[in-house]
């Protein structure tokens, strides 16, 4: 897709999201070259324990994964979509590497910018990693690209990305992903799990303000890209858990009555005094319900990979 094309992606969806009832904004497009840099801040959070849970799991089980997705050393294709700065993959990557099984990494992420730094970090630190990257939206490239790649592929979808979908959302884009697996194809999902309301709820309020830094910049990058007026004076990040639902959800609210005009659209947007925008999901599973989910959508659960307090799973699946 050309830079052009994803431009005035970026107007449609923010021009459907800023017209729908309630109001929304999707949080693929948090991710701009700021975006990148205070996510990587929000993941060396202490209170965004999802991170040192997944790099737990790899750092204690990246042999047995590697039994798992590679039994007889096999060669395979890891495909990482939405790999962003993929620090966490890196301890899997060096232990495959060590392990000598004949592997090509191929990460996939919506934002050129964060693929370019992934790359330059991976020929420092692992120049013999045969590495391919995909530059665009992962399901646009599932169907382009990786549907034609020859041999086996391992597919990870780390990071609790899942929980960016609601469930609805989170079947119907596993049951796509199926859709392009074949059948000696696996999935690893890192899963944010259940667990104290007030735990989950911090990881998305932090007390330094990176998590409000990271949901304002949205209004920011429309700013700088759509030519709009957002003025963030008025704007306060909202963030709230529903236990029941399992999500925590992300919220920009107009502290008061004011239009807003996008050069881009060419529109004007009305809010009204304490009126909310939905900007982020990150919806949280027990171990049932994510069976549930892999189950409705095609696929069966081969190994849960667990941090020793189950905050989060890595869990692995194939397609039946
Ligand atoms: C929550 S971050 C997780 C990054 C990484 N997997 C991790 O665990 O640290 C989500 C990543 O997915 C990328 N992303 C979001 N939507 C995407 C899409 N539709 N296609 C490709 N990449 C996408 C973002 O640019 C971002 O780097």
């Amino acid at each position: 897709m050309s830079v052009k094309t994803q431009e005035s992606q970026f107007a449609k969806d923010v021009h459907l999201g800023l017209t729908s009832t309630p109001k929304t904004l999707s949080s693929k497009y948090f991710y701009d070259q700021a975006g990148d840099k205070l996510f990587q801040s929000i993941m060396a959070m202490p209170e965004y324990y999802l991170t040192d849970c997944e790099f737990e799991i790899f750092n204690t089980q990246a042999e047995d994964i590697l039994n798992e997705i590679a039994p007889n050393r096999r060669p395979f294709n890891l495909i990482e979509l939405g790999a962003g700065d993929g620090s966490k993959t890196r301890v899997l990557l060096r232990h495959f590497l060590k392990s000598g099984v004949d592997f090509t990494y191929c990460p996939v992420d919506i934002s050129a910018h964060i693929l370019e730094e992934l790359e330059s970090a991976l020929k420092d630190e692992m120049p013999d990693l045969q590495v391919e990257l995909l530059a665009g939206d992962y399901f646009e490239l599932l169907n382009e690209r990786i549907g034609k790649f020859e041999g086996r592929n391992v597919f990870l979808f780390l990071g609790s990305t899942l929980g960016n979908y609601n469930e609805v959302k989170a079947q119907e884009f596993l049951s796509k992903l199926r859709a392009g697996m074949r059948p000696e194809d696996q999935l690893l999902m890192g899963v944010d799990l259940k667990k104290d309301p007030s735990v989950i709820l911090r990881a998305y309020n932090d007390s330094h303000g990176i998590t409000k830094e990271f949901n304002i910049n949205l209004l920011r990058r429309i700013n700088q890209e759509l030519g709009a007026d957002f003025d963030e004076r008025f704007w306060k990040h909202c963030p709230n858990y529903d236990p029941q639902s399992g999500e925590a959800r992300s919220y920009l609210v107009s502290t008061k009555p004011q239009k807003v005009y996008i050069e881009a659209t060419d529109r004007s947007y009305s809010f009204e005094a304490w009126e909310e925008v939905h900007t982020e999901i990150s919806k949280k599973y027990s171990l049932s319900q994510l069976e549930r989910l892999g189950q409705e959508s095609g696929f069966k659960v081969i190994k849960h990979f667990l941090d020793c307090k189950h905050y989060f799973v890595d869990t692995l699946w194939r397609p039946v």
